[in-house]
């Protein structure tokens, strides 16, 4: 089975060929993140301009690295939500116009389901197992029971832990996206700063990001400008701080999940999750804690098609169809039809 996905749910227009369970036969990611970085943050304007302009030339490059056409799909797969639906519904009526030209099967499948399903990509998770998705937009813990049987646990009830990396990174001045930029600075850095480890109670499994990154800027405001240097901030300790207090927060988190739930394995997806101290910290997390980990390979972890390939080819092979109806949805709770 070739199935082509179509991903364009905020600022990556990205196509990739999934052949049979596993085999990509291309996996093509364009990023506008150039476009937006003047901006400290993706405009939706622009990024539906950019989609536009770049769905063709992508997928196009996506079929030739696979050395096939149109007519040699069994599947397309496109991204319905949630995300920026002005940039949504550039991939779903490419993904449209090319089933109904060429007759080829479509389904429209939800984004964060696709981060969840990532770690299928490279390998098998038994059934039933956590899962923690840390984006830029979103911050989830579920039980997966089945592909489609998802138990929300807990989610962030303000920032997703991206959004609050983007956000410090915009309040050090070290420009845009934040995650890699701070990760890179915390190496440099101590986590000498005694930032809060905010939780909206012991009892519950949400999360709260907003009240460190408002201890952040309280901190930073500590700091007059001095010009000479004597009063300079320590920009790579309140790195290292900050996302030794998000990773914290988020294992916090996760233990809790695991004694409730007594559930012994964990998959991690989502572009925070290419942080290579937040893998190393849940690492040795999953050997205090008996716990079976699954990371995905970083090239999965941020936005890309393959995810949504995959995904694509699980439900179409369970007969699942959309019609020319399709539109797109800015919110879409996962396992919701
Ligand atoms: O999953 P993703 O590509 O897009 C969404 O669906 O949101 O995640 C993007 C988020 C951004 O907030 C970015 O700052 C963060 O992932 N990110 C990181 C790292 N790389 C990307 N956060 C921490 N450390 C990183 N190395
Ligand atoms: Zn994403």
């Amino acid at each position: 089975m070739l199935i082509l996905g179509i991903e364009t749910s905020c600022d990556e227009t990205a196509a990739a060929v999934l052949k049979g369970g596993r085999e990509l036969l291309s996996d093509i990611i364009y990023s506008q993140v150039a476009i937006h970085r003047p901006y400290g943050g993706v405009v939706p304007e622009l990024a539906s301009r950019n989609h536009l302009d770049k769905i063709v030339p992508v997928v196009e490059e996506a079929l030739n690295r696979a050395g096939i056409g149109f007519k040699d799909l069994d599947g397309l797969a496109v991204t319905r939500g949630p995300g920026l639906v002005g940039a949504l519904l550039i991939g779903l009526s490419f993904a449209k116009a090319v089933s109904a030209a060429c007759r080829i099967p479509l389904v429209g499948v939800n984004h964060l389901e696709g981060h969840i399903c990532s770690i299928f990509l490279e390998q098998d998770v038994p059934f039933p197992f956590l899962s923690l998705t840390v984006s830029g937009g979103h911050t989830s813990l579920y039980l997966v029971r089945e592909i489609g049987s998802y138990q929300l646990l807990g989610q962030t009830r303000d920032d997703a832990a991206g959004e609050a990396f983007d956000k410090v990174a915009k309040l050090l001045q070290l420009g845009y996206p934040g995650g890699g930029i701070i990760e890179d600075l915390a190496r440099q850095g101590r986590p000498s700063i005694p930032f809060p480890r905010a939780i909206p109670s012991r009892a519950t499994l949400d999360f709260s990001f907003s009240g460190l990154k408002t201890a952040v800027v309280n901190y930073v405001k500590k700091f007059p400008e001095s010009g000479n240097g004597s009063g300079a901030l320590p920009v790579a300790d309140i790195a290292c701080s900050f996302q030794e207090a998000v990773v914290d927060m988020l294992i916090r988190k996760v233990k809790l999940a695991r004694q409730e739930t007594n559930v012994p394995r964990l998959a991690l997806s989502g572009g925070v999750v290419s942080n290579g101290y937040l893998r190393e910290r849940f690492q040795a997390l999953a050997e205090e804690e008996d716990l079976e980990l699954y990371i995905p390979d970083r090239r999965y972890c941020t936005d890309n098609a393959a995810m949504i390939a995959w995904l694509g080819r699980h439900y179409l092979e369970r007969g699942c169809r959309d019609d020319l109806e399709l539109d797109a949805l800015s919110r879409w709770p996962v396992g919701r039809k």
